[in-house]
């Protein structure tokens, strides 16, 4: 990955595999890093479409040389998204082409300015659905406001139709010598996909619907996303994943996550599990919420519609770690889940199954009956109420696969 790969006629990957930083945003883990995607067009004008983030720059002009010699510049970097991941080598690249002007839309110039100090002069300014010419490439930018920021934008190529997204489509998991959907494991990336969907922009889920309604009306062929594979031999099966995504459809299966300090909240947990296997339900995954980092928690959680927390109480609140997802799952505005809550404390009864139920009140979620409270350590009598908790998901859960057809 040390040189440009052909994309499709005159368009280059220029992109960068970032295996050194350990969390994305330093919120999100990176157990396998992830690729910053920008884009060379070069045509009469050459054109980048995003860059990476800092420290990258040498790799991206190293590979941008390696296209267009020495005696050829870039004449336009079009700025898709602001967030520094892409926007990151800006000033570098700037001062090594310094001709090239950078293009946007207005609230792209604001960024510019407070982030780079970038003068009026040297920031080309576009409209939605306006274009630029390269000679055989006619580019034309489609805003997509808030999938990402405010600013972000798609870039649309008519001559050979691939629609550069940005962070739509994208995910982690840097690119480890397949760049495309058809030269790689999508199984591991459509999981990463969804991870940095639900995280990073599942919140804004209603824009993201809009983004895709613009996007159908372009002809695209190829979605070359500025993280993760890129989709050329199937763009729409992403497509259309995301938009179910974006709808919050959901597939049929649970997720359990769990607080425990000594073991004794995981027993509830395993036992609604069990009861929910028994009943048929296949796809179960169950989180121990102090070990699993919340992104891969809240992946799941948008993936199916059944959800069952378990938490114990510490110091007169619910577990920490189960706090953590509680409140994370609050900022997601995920919509249409059935939970089930069940709670253990030892001297302060009621706080965290208070605690758990007012999430599905918050969230409009369905309230599952019944809730377990257990004190200490679950007698038989509690481990019949899991039973029936998961007795009773597992039928909600059918009578939705068989609604959906
Ligand atoms: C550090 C610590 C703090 C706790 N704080 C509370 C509390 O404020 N109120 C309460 O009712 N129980 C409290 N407990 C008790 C546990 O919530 C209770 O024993 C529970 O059953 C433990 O479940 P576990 O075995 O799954 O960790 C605390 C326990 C520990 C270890
Ligand atoms: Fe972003
Ligand atoms: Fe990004």
């Amino acid at each position: 990955m040390n040189c440009g790969i052909p994309v499709t006629k005159d368009t280059y990957w220029v992109g960068v595999n970032d295996r050194q930083t350990d969390l994305f945003e330093s919120i999100w883990p990176l157990p396998r890093g992830v690729s910053y995607n920008a884009y060379l067009v070069a045509d009469e004008k050459v054109a980048l479409i995003d860059t990476v983030k800092n420290c990258y720059e040498a790799d991206l002009i190293g590979k941008i040389q390696g296209i267009l010699g020495k005696d050829r510049g870039v004449d336009y970097l079009i700025v898709n998204h602001m967030e520094p991941d892409h926007s990151g080598a800006i000033k570098v690249l700037k001062g090594f082409f310094p001709q090239m002007k950078i293009v946007g839309n207005a609230q792209t110039k604001e960024f510019l300015k407070s982030f780079y100090a970038v003068d009026d002069s040297d920031i080309l300014v576009f409209k939605d659905g306006e274009g630029l010419d390269l000679g055989t490439h006619k580019l034309s930018f489609h805003l997509i406001p808030m999938v990402h920021w405010p600013e972000t934008m798609v870039t649309f190529d008519w001559a050979t139709g691939v629609a550069f997204t940005c962070d739509a489509f994208g995910g982690f998991g840097t690119l480890d010598g397949g760049i495309f959907d058809d030269e790689v494991d999508m199984g591991y990336y459509e999981g990463e996909i969804l991870r940095y969907f639900s995280n990073i922009v599942g919140r804004y889920a209603p824009q993201v619907e809009k983004a895709i309604q613009k996007l159908k009306g372009l002809d695209y062929k190829i979605i070359a996303p500025s993280h993760g594979p890129i989709h050329r031999k199937n763009p729409n099966y992403i497509v259309e994943q995301y938009a179910r995504w974006s709808r919050h459809e959901t597939d049929c299966g649970a997720v359990i996550a769990f607080g425990s300090m000594y073991g004794n909240t995981q027993k509830v947990a395993e036992q609604v599990a069990r009861a929910l296997s028994a009943e048929g339900i296949e796809h179960i995954v169950l989180h121990d919420t102090s070990r699993s980092h919340p992104s891969f928690i809240v992946r799941d959680i948008w993936r199916y519609s059944g959800l069952v927390l378990a938490a114990c109480t510490y110091n007169m609140i619910l577990f920490p770690p189960v706090q953590t997802l509680v409140e994370h799952l609050k900022n997601k505005n995920m919509k249409n889940r059935i939970l089930g809550v069940c709670a253990s404390y030892s001297w302060s009864k009621g706080v965290a199954l208070k605690a758990l139920k007012e999430l599905a009140a918050s969230g409009g979620w369905e309230l599952l009956e019944p809730q377990a409270e257990v004190k200490s350590s679950p007698t038989p009598e509690d481990l019949k109420l899991c039973d029936q908790l998961g007795k009773n998901l597992a039928q909600r859960l059918k009578a939705c696969q068989s609604a959906a057809g």
